[in-house]
């Protein structure tokens, strides 16, 4: 149900404030875009709220700046014709309301002061060109001449203008229609996904830190299949990840199929959206097959192979991340861990669960192992209920190994019980080839099983495989 009582949007003090100042400048304005659209959904967030003023954005600003209570910042943006308020929490942005016509000659967008309803069809979407009024002959009257409360009803993506003209004019509004169809389950209208599809090459002009700033949204919503769908429908998928593209289809040769691994992996990353909120382990499933398109092989005896998928899919996890201008590190580091070991626990639970397996398990995976075991219980997909019920139980076994295993021996940080300085003053050596072979041996003693992870235990079988090796120790 959308909201309608109008004044409760604007029961804040701020906006009387802004409403006096404008009175006293002779101007009129408006609180517009998200968070009308926000307020009328009932979704959470006061954040961020947009002004227009019809006149100067930034003398509104300045007087509003003057009147507020203790301390508050103005920054202006000249070159925008911008100027924020942050005030406590709350960031305030006034824009004088603009119309966009163009030079003939050149095409070159001429900005010109224009009326509130000009700025409102320059905007992106009908939802977001809602308006409250913040005059006082009208004050909270909501000002909506494309029909945007009727959108909200009906739930519909819709652009205020012909669309092709709105995405011409910001092709990230591309990828916003679709991160906005995402988080508010609503459908695009039709004419806009075919001006998406149309324009889909321009979304090439548009910053890659804008576009992985939709990405994340898309992926941080509930279900970012619907997201990623869309993309692929409008042809914007392959100008952003074409690694996902390349994972669609299905091969046949002798009778013998592989799973479509494009629409596999939006069913993983909406399986692991159901059981954590970390954005980068969300990112680690989406791209934990990618290296599935290229190491994709048939035999005639094995059918269908993809050896080394992992490998190759964390190495083009740095790729794409370095594509897409995102940070390069320890995030990065997590996702590329996550897509290496990925398939680690699915072929240990395939076995009969050993200790030691499963020591080496959170010995690779370390600190993460259980965004590790939350990756790979979303990757089951099956259809097949018996099947989804044996490889379920096959995971809590191992988690419940790992708990186990991790109480006995410490694995998850592991630490050296022995240090290389140690071993170097017990057999008088200088760096040496046979420092690294005994602490190797004494890691893999751990994990085995041999020893416990404990200094007493490995103290002696350090002095055991010393003597192995023909060295002595100093005390002997
Ligand atoms: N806007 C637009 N075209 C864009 C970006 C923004 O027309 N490419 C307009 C919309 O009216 C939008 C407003 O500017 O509502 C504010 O933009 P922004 O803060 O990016 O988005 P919100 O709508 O506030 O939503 P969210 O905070 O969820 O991103």
């Amino acid at each position: 149900m959308v909201k309608t009582n109008y004044k409760e949007a604007l029961k804040n003090s701020v906006f009387k404030i802004i409403s006096a100042s404008a009175q006293e400048l002779g101007i009129d304005c408006y609180v517009i875009g998200g968070f009308v659209r926000d307020f009328l959904l009932n979704r959470g967030r006061a954040k961020d709220i947009d002004i227009v003023a019809v006149g100067s954005g930034i003398a509104l600003a300045k007087k509003v700046a003057s009147k507020l209570e203790g301390s508050s910042q103005v920054s202006v943006f000249k070159n925008f014709g911008t100027a924020m308020i942050k005030k406590g929490a709350l960031e305030l942005e006034f824009v004088g309301a603009r119309k966009e016509s163009y030079d003939r000659g050149s095409r070159k967008p001429v900005v010109e002061d224009g009326s509130l309803e000009d700025d409102q069809k320059r905007r992106d979407f009908t939802i977001n060109a809602l308006a409250l009024s913040l005059n006082e002959q009208d004050f909270a009257t909501l000002l909506d001449p494309f029909d945007g409360l009727g959108d909200l009803e009906r739930r519909l993506i819709r652009t205020p203008l012909e669309p092709g003209i709105t995405y011409s004019d910001d092709p990230l509004r591309m990828m916003r229609a679709i991160r906005f169809a995402t988080q508010l389950h609503f459908e695009i209208q039709l004419p806009s996904l075919e001006a998406i599809h149309t324009h889909r090459e321009r979304i090439t002009i548009v910053s890659k830190e804008r576009i992985v700033e939709e990405l994340h949204k898309i992926l941080a919503s509930q279900k970012p299949s619907i997201g990623f769908t869309l993309l692929h429908k409008t042809g914007l998928l392959p100008y952003i990840m074409p690694e996902l593209v390349a994972l669609e289809g299905i091969e046949e040769v002798e009778g013998q199929k592989h799973k479509d691994n494009f629409w596999h992996t939006l069913e993983v990353v909406d399986n692991i959206c159901e059981t954590t909120d970390n954005l980068w382990l969300r990112w680690a499933a989406l791209l934990h097959d990618i290296g599935k398109a290229p190491t994709k092989r048939f035999h005639k005896r094995n059918g269908w192979t993809f050896h080394g998928h992992e490998f190759v899919g964390s190495k083009m996890v740095y790729k794409l991340f370095k594509r897409l201008r995102m940070p390069l590190n320890d995030k990065m580091k997590f996702v590329q861990k996550m897509v290496l070991m990925s398939s680690r626990p699915i072929v240990l639970s395939e076995d009969f669960v050993t200790d030691s397996a499963v020591r080496r398990l959170v010995f690779d995976a370390g600190v993460y192992v259980d965004d590790l075991m939350t990756l790979c219980e979303a990757d089951i997909t099956t259809k097949n209920p018996r099947k989804q019920k044996k490889y379920k139980n096959n995971f809590k076994e191992v988690r419940k190994k790992i708990i186990e295993v991790e109480e006995r021996d410490h694995i998850r940080n592991f630490q050296p019980p022995i240090s290389g300085e140690e071993i170097m003053t017990t057999f008088r050596l200088k760096p040496s080839r046979e420092i690294g072979v005994i602490k190797e041996a004494i890691k893999e003693a751990i994990l085995e099983g041999e020893i416990p992870n404990e200094y007493d235990a490995a103290k002696k079988y350090m002095l055991k495989k010393g003597r192995e090796l023909g060295l002595s120790a100093s005390s002997e």
